[in-house]
Parts: structure tokens; C-alpha cells; sequence
């Protein structure tokens, strides 16, 4: 059941765990911890005030006092059908009709200033935060009602106002939209700036589509988008503003590893304008031609350049050699430089030393690097697999600790922290054994909730597959060995690495390493022996 939802509603192990305890009203037992229980409950509260608010400004746009709000939007093309899924609605031009709503639904004055719908004057007057608006109710994922914009229906600023943080609404960690979006079957996702861009697109069919909410782009939203779409294109407004933001969101979704490209709006129109003059498939045309981070850059330069001017071209190719100089790749580094030569009536050569010119030394470094690893690779394969290995027997052990806590007693006297080998293992291990030394215990659940989304599927099988041990504390000895022997052997490999190049070895190393490797040998052989005579005992 969970597998299913999580391939149907496209959400993770834990998302949908979340789902269906919703679903099926139950409580998740989110932490021990009192202050966080609290804090859960708190912002379970928040989102049952949110939808009687959601449900309340709905109501309204239907009636004779949103007749305003829904002829602006009638004005702006937006359908019955979209009004309803985006559950679009109408603050009240009275100060205090939500107030009211709230309280005769059993909403205590707390709770309601706590969801930032209500506001409390200094003399002690409650108000609605929203007034005369056109809302725009904020889903989370699995689409709850996390918040609000507010839109006036005139040119009166400010022009929208939103919900402020609140325990269930955190604007720099969500994506407006994003619960209808990953549904879509289009791939790739594309991130918009205003929530009338998004309505728009959807409306038009065009489904991929996110807006960042009112911020510029931030890490987690990066790592969400990341998480749902092999590819992000970026389609902020062409001003200034929008142009300086989509510079920093292609920089920060390039740098989390993300295929990212920019989509331009002609004329500076904003999406919602371009769709509704120009159609879908016109939108989607735009979408293929979207540019690369590097031809974007290069476009821009050539915007502020005069290139019928000497100096102009002189100045636009030095600052085109310093973006070519960032790509890592070499194969796409020389395909722009070929490109802009030809454009410029400029030979390769010395487009290409001015390029090598400006290459970061922190930029070679990583070339010389990733040649180094890929050399390590290919001449060391079974040192990978030990590495391998001992990650992935480190990750059995977490597992077992936290379906049996009881073996935490003998992991704290032979297996510290520090003999963890991979950084995301030893993290998690730190978390949990600080867990243990706390006595708050810790389950798989939480487990899952603390490594990264990409092992939290690898650590799924290994719980449900690996951790139904007869003897807990006897699987954790023999996991224990074997990482020790896993240790040697690696060692041993190394020390075989460091003898064959004897004539960079100092004077008495050598025989210092060929005793070291002869020990080595002699243990492994030790517990391979152990190991055989065990077997054979044992069934
Ligand atoms: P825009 O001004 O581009 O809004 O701001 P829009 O969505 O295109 O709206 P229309 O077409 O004028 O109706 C983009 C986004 O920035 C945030 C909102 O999230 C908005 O959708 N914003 C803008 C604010 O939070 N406050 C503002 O005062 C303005
Ligand atoms: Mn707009």
C-alpha cells in the first residue's frame, strides 16, 4: 500500500506514510519529545483553520459579495473549473467577518492569531489579516492548506499579501503548486514567478508547472524540485528583478546537480500574458528552445554589449571567455568555443588560451581531480567494492540498532562513532547514538526521517529484508568482524600499492611496511579460518 502510493502520488516513503495516516485519521506518533508533539498538534490545528478559511473565501467568491473578485477573474480568463481546483476565493471588505466565521466554528482567539489569518490590534481588537482579496490558497504536497496569498483587484499596493511563517508554512520550503505539478505527465518541471502564472499554464494544459513563493529561489526549493524533475526550466519575468533572479536560480539548481535551462518570455510579457495572446503550443515551443545555463549567460552579455563597436566586442568575448572558463566539461567547453569563434571571426586558438587563461585554479583542481579518481577506479576496482562494502554494512547495523535498541549497550563499548567510515553514516550515527545516550530510543521510522531522501529507499530494503535476525546481538558481533577484516583488507591493498613503489619509499619504510602487511595477512587469514571453522559448526 505504501509502495503504491508513493509511485501514484509521486511522494516518498515517509510522504506517504503521512498520506495515509491522514487519510485514514491517524495520528503519527512524529517524536517523544513533548515540545514537539505539541508543535505537531499545533500545526495540525493550523491546517484544520486554514481549510474552514479556504472553504469560507470559496463560498464567498460564489456569492453576491465575490462578484467583484469573480468578474476580475472572469476579466482574466480564468474558468469556473480553474477556480475551483485552485480553490480560489474572496476576503470579505469587512475587518472582522473571518474573525467571526472562525469563532463560531469553535476557533479559540489563540489558536487563530497563531494561523496568521487573524491580527490583534494594541488595543486588544481582533481583524482579519485579509481584506476585500482575491485568495490564492497555498497547498502543500499532499495538498493541504498550508497558507495564503492575497491579491487586490485593483492597482492598490501592496499588490499581493501573504500568510506570515507559521508552524505549517514556511515559504522558502515550498513550491506553490507543486501537488497538482508532480502529476503532470509532462517531464521536467518548469518554475514560474507569480501564482497567476502558474493558474494560467495549468489552465492552459501546460501542468509542470511551480512558482517559488515570492522569494527568490532557495536551497530546499532547489532540492524539491530536484527530487521531482530530471530537468528545471527556469521562466522568470524578463525585467531586471526577474533577470537577476533567474541568474541566481540557474546558478543554485546548477550547483545542487540539476539540468537546468531558461526559458524567455519575448517581449517581456510574463507567462500569463504570453499563453493567453499566443496559446499553449506556442508556450511549448518556447519550452524546447529554452537555453542552457552557458548560452543564457552569453546571451545576456551579448544584451549589454555594442557589438558593431570594437571595444564592445573586444569587452563582450573577454567576459564570454570568463563564462566558458566555468564549464567543467571539456567535450562542452569546446563546442562553445568553436561556436563563438565562428560567430566572431576569431580563431579557436586564441579563444581558447584566453579561456585557459581565466580557468579557476579551483577549476583545474577539480579536473586534475576527477582524473585522479577516475584513474583510482579504473586500476583499484576491488578497493571501491571494500569501500562499498563497509558502507553498506555500516548501514545494517544502523538499521538493526534501530529496530533493537537493546544492542546499543554493545555498539557503544566496541563500535564508537568515529570507526563509521562513509560522512553520511557517521552523521546519522551521531544522531542516533545521541538519541540512545538520551534514552529517547529510536525506531526505523525515524531512521528513514533522518538520512537523505536518495539512501532512504536503500535503507527501506534493509530493514524489511536484512533485520529479522534470530540473534540480534550475535548479527552485530559477525557485522562487526566482518567491517574489521573489511578494514584490513583495505589496508593490506594499500600497503601492496605503497611497496610497488619502492623507490619512493624512505629509508626503513619498506621493511616497516612489509611487516605491517605480514601481520595483515596473518589476521585476515585468522578470521577467514574462524569464519570457515564457525560455518562449519554452526548448521
Ligand atoms: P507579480 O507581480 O509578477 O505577480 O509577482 P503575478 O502573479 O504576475 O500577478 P498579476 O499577474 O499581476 O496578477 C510575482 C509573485 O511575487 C509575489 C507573489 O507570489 C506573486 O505571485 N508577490 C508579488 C508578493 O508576494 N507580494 C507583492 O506585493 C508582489
Ligand atoms: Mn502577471
Amino acid at each position: 500500500m505504501f509502495k503504491f502510493i508513493s509511485l501514484a502520488e509521486r511522494l516518498d516513503f515517509l510522504e506517504a506514510v503521512r498520506f495515509l495516516a491522514e487519510r485514514a485519521k491517524i495520528m503519527l506518533p512524529e517524536s517523544d519529545d513533548p515540545q514537539e508533539e505539541e508543535r505537531a498538534r499545533l500545526k495540525q490545528r493550523i491546517l484544520d483553520i486554514n481549510l474552514l478559511a479556504a472553504r469560507f473565501f470559496n463560498e464567498a467568491i460564489n456569492s453576491r459579495h465575490g462578484e467583484a473578485a469573480a468578474g476580475y477573474l472572469n476579466k482574466r480568463g480564468i474558468s469556473q473549473s480553474t477556480v475551483r481546483r485552485f480553490g480560489l476565493g474572496f476576503s470579505y471588505n469587512e475587518w472582522d467577518s473571518l474573525y467571526k466565521y472562525l469563532k463560531a466554528q469553535g476557533i479559540t482567539e489563540g489558536e487563530m492569531l497563531k494561523s496568521g489569518l487573524v491580527l490583534q490590534s494594541r488595543s486588544g481588537q481582533m481583524y482579519d489579516r485579509f481584506k476585500g482579496r482575491l485568495m490564492f490558497p497555498i497547498f502543500d504536497v499532499r495538498g493541504n492548506v498550508i497558507g495564503f496569498g492575497g491579491r487586490v483587484l485593483d492597482d492598490s499596493l501592496p499588490k499581493y499579501m501573504n500568510s506570515p511563517e507559521t508552524p505549517a508554512y514556511n515559504k522558502r520550503k515550498h513550491l506553490y503548486a507543486l501537488n497538482f505539478a508532480k502529476n503532470s505527465e509532462d517531464t521536467g518541471l518548469i518554475i514560474v514567478e507569480g501564482y497567476m502564472d502558474v493558474i494560467s499554464l495549468h489552465q492552459s494544459g501546460i501542468t509542470n508547472v511551480v512558482a517559488s513563493l515570492g522569494t527568490a529561489l532557495t536551497e530546499s526549493q532547489g532540492r524539491i524540485l530536484k527530487k521531482y524533475a530530471d530537468e528545471i526550466i527556469i521562466s522568470y519575468d524578463a525585467d531586471t528583478a526577474g533577470q537577476a533572479a533567474t541568474l541566481r536560480g540557474l546558478e543554485l539548481l546548477n550547483d545542487i546537480g540539476c539540468s537546468v535551462r531558461v526559458l524567455s518570455v519575448p517581449d517581456g510579457k510574463d507567462p500569463d500574458d504570453y499563453i493567453r495572446k499566443n496559446g499553449p503550443d506556442r508556450f511549448r515551443k518556447l519550452a524546447e528552445n529554452a537555453l542552457p545555463l552557458v548560452e543564457y549567460k552569453i546571451r545576456m552579455l551579448k544584451n549589454e554589449h555594442d557589438l558593431d563597436k570594437t571595444d564592445g566586442r573586444i569587452a563582450f568575448l573577454n567576459k564570454a571567455a570568463g563564462v566558458m572558463a566555468k564549464v567543467d566539461n571539456v567535450v562542452e567547453r569546446e563546442m562553445y568555443i568553436k561556436k563563438l569563434s565562428r560567430e566572431y571571426e576569431i580563431s579557436e586558438e586564441a579563444m581558447l588560451s584566453e579561456v585557459i587563461r581565466r580557468t579557476r585554479p579551483a577549476g583545474r583542481q577539480s579536473l586534475k581531480l576527477a582524473k585522479a579518481v577516475e584513474a583510482a577506479k579504473r586500476s583499484a576496482s576491488p578497493a571501491e567494492s571494500i569501500e562499498a562494502k563497509l558502507i553498506q554494512n555500516e548501514r545494517f547495523i544502523l538499521s538493526l540498532l534501530c529496530v533493537d535498541n537493546s544492542i546499543y549497550k554493545t555498539l557503544k563499548e566496541i563500535f564508537d562513532i568515529d570507526q563509521y567510515t562513509g560522512g553520511e553514516n557517521r552523521k546519522t550515527a551521531q544522531i542516533l547514538y545521541r538519541r540512545m545516550e538520551e534514552r529517547k530510543g529510536t525506531t526505523p521510522a525515524e531512521l528513514l526521517n533522518i538520512v537523505s531522501a536518495e539512501e532512504s529507499d536503500e535503507y527501506a530494503r534493509i530493514l524489511n529484508e536484512e533485520c529479522h535476525c534470530d540473534d540480534n546481538q550475535k548479527a552485530i558481533l559477525g557485522k562487526i568482524r566482518d567491517i574489521e577484516k573489511l578494514k584490513m583488507e583495505s589496508r593490506r591493498d594499500k600497503v601492496i600499492e605503497l611497496l610497488k613503489n619502492e623507490s619512493s619509499l624512505a629509508e626503513g619504510e619498506e621493511a616497516k611496511l612489509k611487516l605491517e602487511l605480514k601481520n595483515l595477512m596473518q589476521e585476515i587469514n585468522a578470521i577467514n579460518y574462524k569464519n570457515l571453522s564457525r560455518e562449519g559448526r554452526g548448521k
